[in-house]
């Protein structure tokens, strides 16, 4: 329920993409928020007010006044009532209309009263979309400060393959979502740095030593950081997955070398880091130029490579808080400590390979968090976004202990 409370605005203009207009409003009212939905005239050739009427919970205005009592439909007040107004499908004709000022509906009227934060999510084919008028008046709207949601690229209503198409609904609630994060979040203002997935550490052109790490604990953590309003600096190693939040500022590295680079120059400003990535100990002493040709048996030297969460726990202030991963086999209890101690961390998290659905390449995690005073508290398996929420609570009341 992340919008609970929220008042949204929904705007829907003339554009075949209207038909997602209602599930739109769905995942808003599904995440809490309470709608309201002004239409263009033209709008209501594409989708019904008795829809969006249904879907929203809310009459649905579209003119100025009800001709049958004369009621006025105030601008003012719809655009003061929103803390946010999402024009979806946002029509080329209605985004040159924004861009100039031309106020010929209620939706416009509304547009030009609002005080709140706008999006609009654009959608139409592909060569008005990239019209030289249409790339303008979208730039003076970023200008003066609305969230464009970019379209995406696909098949169009006309047949044609290129970008127009509207965001998906879901992708729009989780800009707006995102947006009200970075406003309101209890983690809003402060800085994060996640590291994740493995290393790759060079042989030859065509070969490295790696390890099985997925990367789905470390994004996890960083979705979670980043829903709660954090901005986060994810360096990540190969991986097959992707980052969603505009929160997450994702730096991508294949050695251990770059990953320390980029941790080091991000953790500066940040206010905490939390160490998952599961870093290569060793890395080829020197890496062949050609690819190496098969002749008998064959040996690498391998040289240890640095230790990051090391080498952060050198650089922490008072102010800074450090978290990283105990991944164990056996005496998971004393190496957990060691680990914590000798690489200055606030807290450890042990997962167990013994335990079933705990570590690598899995979806769920079984967790064990040990702070530096001792504090340990065990939790039972879970999902990896749900161990997220039980690691980034711990930083939290960390963190609310330590003086910004
Ligand atoms: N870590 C790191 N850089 C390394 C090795 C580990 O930043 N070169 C971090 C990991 O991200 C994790 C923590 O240190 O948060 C512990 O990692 P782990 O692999 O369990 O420990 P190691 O120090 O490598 O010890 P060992 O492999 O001997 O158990």
């Amino acid at each position: 329920m992340q919008l609970k409370g929220k008042h949204i605005l929904v705007g829907v203009t003339g554009g075949i993409a209207a038909y997602k207009t209602p599930i739109l409003v769905r995942e808003f009212v599904r995440r809490g928020a309470e709608v309201k939905v002004v239409m263009t005239p033209m709008a209501k050739q594409f989708v019904t007010p008795l829809t969006l009427a249904t879907v929203s919970k809310n009459p649905i205005v579209v003119d100025f006044f009800d001709p049958e009592n004369g009621q006025w439909n105030s601008h003012v007040s719809l655009g003061t009532w929103a803390d946010a107004y999402v024009i979806a499908p946002a029509t080329a004709n209605t985004m040159a209309k924004m861009a100039n000022g031309v106020a010929d509906n209620l939706l416009l009227t509304t547009y030009l009263s609002a005080r709140c934060t706008v999006f609009a999510a654009p959608a139409m084919d592909l060569d008005m979309m990239r019209h030289p008028a249409t790339v303008k008046n979208i730039e003076t709207l970023r200008e003066r400060g609305v969230e464009i949601i970019e379209a995406e690229d696909g098949e169009l209503a006309s047949g044609l393959s290129g970008k127009g198409r509207m965001a998906e609904p879901a992708d729009i609630a989780f800009c707006v979502e995102s947006y009200f994060a970075r406003r309101d979040g209890s983690l809003k203002g402060r800085k994060v740095l996640v590291t994740a997935g493995p290393t790759y550490e060079k042989i030859d052109p065509v070969r490295f030593i790696g390890n099985y790490s997925s990367g789905k604990m470390g994004y996890a953590i960083a979705e979670e950081l980043a829903s709660r309003g954090a901005s986060v600096v994810l360096v990540s190693g190969p991986v097959k997955i992707s980052a969603r939040s505009q929160n997450i500022d994702v730096q991508k590295v294949e050695s251990a070398k770059q990953m320390l680079d980029k941790a080091k120059a991000a953790f500066a400003d940040c206010d905490a880091a939390i160490m998952t990535a599961a870093v290569a100990d060793f890395a080829p002493a020197d890496v062949a130029e050609q690819k190496i040709k098969r002749h008998g048996d064959f040996s690498i030297q391998l040289v240890a490579n640095p230790d990051i969460a090391a080498e952060l726990g050198r650089m922490k202030s008072e102010k800074q808080i450090i978290a990283g991963f105990a991944l164990e086999t056996n005496d998971e209890m004393n190496n957990a400590h060691g680990k914590l101690e000798k690489k200055n961390m606030d807290f450890i998290v042990l997962n167990s390979l013994a335990d079933k659905g705990a570590g690598f390449m899995t979806d769920t995690n079984k967790v064990t968090i040990i702070e530096k005073n001792g504090t340990t508290t065990p939790y039972p398996l879970k999902s990896k976004a749900d161990v997220a929420i039980d690691i980034i609570d711990t930083l939290e009341r960390l963190m609310s202990t330590i003086q910004k």
